[in-house]
């Protein structure tokens, strides 16, 4: 019997029209644009002045549906990646479904910090493969200012706020779509990056306050460390096990956490830095937001073509890693 796989069908992505730029933090904290733009990689990142993370994915699932005219009502399973909800509950994901009317649909939030979005595309994907769904809304959206302190220099020059969405659905031909995927985590990282308040280790106090612990913490050289190996050795092995060489691969779509990694990541891979999706320059770190947000604005760039092999990657808090091999199936806009 042939597998029933996942593929993507619609993409959207929806990035607050606010610009925060590098200039204008160096005003908030002792930085400089040549240091942000050198060290990360980032020019100018997006700030959503109103509203919380369930309109930055509702802004992505309505652009989305502008281009897969399907009715909301139809979609049957609502999956938000994200570490910065709307509450702790109910679910963004039942926010979400309120505001744009998918009454037939259930849903839940995935934590999977910046690699949420890889996390909840594979968790998808197994209510297609199943034959549990045939419509799987998959969201990555982080209002990261939030939960930034705009007095740490060390993470404030790093993260906007922004959503992606794709929709899953069963493949025509099993040769495309959702082909392999590999994720890992190991918790041990966990004191490098995280938000320590808040939660019910640490509840709201005023102490919690007063010790900024409902602010995002990074050790970032610790990180970058191991960021850079794991996603690129999750990116080699993916291609590994498929046989691929980098001349086999159309596109990688990295997490965009910092241009060195993604670089380090491209070299490993093999590939040309004409064949990798960098968009950090314009949006920071948008954590589960990254991907899909890439995904989306190439293919309305007209840039991806049926049957590409296209591999996903990703690092994060966890920390969380993995990476995807997808073959692409949806046309490009130009010609729909
Ligand atoms: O998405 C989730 C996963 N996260 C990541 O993958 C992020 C991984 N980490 C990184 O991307 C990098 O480590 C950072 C961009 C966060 C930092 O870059 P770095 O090259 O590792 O810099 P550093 O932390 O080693 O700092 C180098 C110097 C330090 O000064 P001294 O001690 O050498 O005098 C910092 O105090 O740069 C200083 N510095 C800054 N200077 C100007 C740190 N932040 C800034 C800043 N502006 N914003």
């Amino acid at each position: 019997m042939t597998k029933r796989r996942a593929t993507i069908t619609a993409v959207g992505h929806y990035a607050p029209p606010k610009v925060l730029t590098n200039a204008e933090l160096e005003k908030m904290v002792d930085t400089n644009d040549e240091w942000i733009r050198t060290r990360t990689g980032v020019s100018e990142r997006r700030i959503l002045e109103q509203g919380a993370t369930s309109d930055l994915a509702v802004g992505a699932i309505q652009k989305m549906l502008a281009h897969r005219k399907i009715e909301v009502t139809e979609i049957e399973i609502i999956i938000i990646a994200t570490v910065t909800p709307d509450m702790f509950f109910p679910s963004t994901a039942c926010v979400v479904q309120d505001k744009i009317g998918a009454s037939n649909a259930w849903g839940f939030d995935l934590s999977g910090a910046c690699s949420g979005f890889l996390y909840a595309l594979v968790v998808g994907a197994q209510f297609i493969e199943s034959g549990t769904a045939s419509k799987v809304l998959v969201v990555g959206a982080d209002k990261m200012s939030s939960i930034i302190d705009y007095t740490d220099r060390n993470t404030c020059i790093l993260f906007g706020d922004g959503g992606g969405a794709v929709l899953l659905e069963p493949s025509e031909d099993p040769d495309y779509g959702l082909l392999d995927h590999r994720m890992y985590c190991d918790g041990s990282g966990g004191a490098f990056l995280y938000m320590k308040g808040g939660g019910s280790l640490n509840p709201s106090t005023h102490e919690s306050i007063d010790k900024r612990m409902h602010y995002m913490y990074q050790d970032g050289k610790a990180v970058f460390k191991v960021a850079v190996k794991g996603m690129a050795d999750v990116s080699a092995e993916i291609m590994q096990r498929n046989n691929l060489k980098g001349e086999d691969v159309a596109w990688l779509v990295p997490h965009q956490a910092n241009l060195r990694i993604i670089d380090a990541t491209a070299d490993r891979m093999g590939l040309d830095r004409s064949k990798v999706m960098i968009n950090i320059d314009r949006y920071g770190n948008t954590t589960a937001a990254t991907i899909p947000l890439c995904l989306s604005e190439w293919w309305l760039e007209g840039k991806l073509r049926k049957g590409q092999n296209i591999v996903l990657a990703s690092f994060g808090a966890g920390y969380t890693w993995g990476a995807a091999l997808i073959k692409w199936s949806l046309e490009n806009p130009t010609q729909s």
